[in-house]
């Protein structure tokens, strides 16, 4: 079963200022893959309080899986994507490369989210906006290739092949 973690970026989320809806989306559609969510943080838009997190969620919990949300836009509060290439030894741009392509058919907004997405060990990190209806939108573009990249990522699988 594929392991995932939750990372939500958000300053006042991380007071308990405002309550994590993207993070509360994610974990629903990660459950209606039949993947296991192991780990949902709420962090500060802060680089070393992120890092820190992908860090632990990939190197001490082992997850599959990181999926992010907020912190991808134009703010100056807005660090994700930098955070997330601190971290991360291999990038996977056809990740964020769909969910803007597929995003842009529901909103020309959607090229204002910075986000990236790569490989830190065996864990791969995906940056999402941080408004649940976009990290629905962005989902909906990539989740069906994603159980595949795991799969030659753990080295469960070496064949591409037909499907
Ligand atoms: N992508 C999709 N699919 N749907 C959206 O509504 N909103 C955009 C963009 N990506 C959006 C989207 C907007 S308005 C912004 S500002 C950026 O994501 C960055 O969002 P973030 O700062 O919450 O990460």
């Amino acid at each position: 079963m594929i392991t995932v973690g939750i990372i939500t970026a958000s300053d006042k989320g991380a007071a308990g200022e405002r309550e994590d809806k993207s993070g509360a989306a994610v974990a629903e559609l990660a459950a209606g893959m039949g993947w296991a969510v192991r780990a949902a943080d709420i962090v500060p838009d802060e680089p070393e309080a992120l890092r820190a997190k992908m860090i632990y969620q990939a190197d001490t919990l082992g997850l599959d899986i990181i999926f992010t949300t907020g912190g991808t836009g134009f703010s100056p509060r807005d660090i994700t994507p930098e955070a997330t290439l601190a971290v991360v030894e291999r990038l996977a741009p056809g990740i964020p490369e769909a969910m803007r392509l597929e995003s842009m058919k529901i909103t020309p907004r959607a090229m204002l989210s910075r986000a990236v997405a790569g490989i830190r060990g065996r864990t791969l990190i995906i940056n999402l906006p941080g408004s649940p209806k976009a990290v629905r939108e962005c989902l909906g573009a990539v989740l069906p290739a994603l159980a595949h990249g795991v799969e030659i990522l753990t080295g469960k699988s070496g064949e591409c092949g037909e499907s």
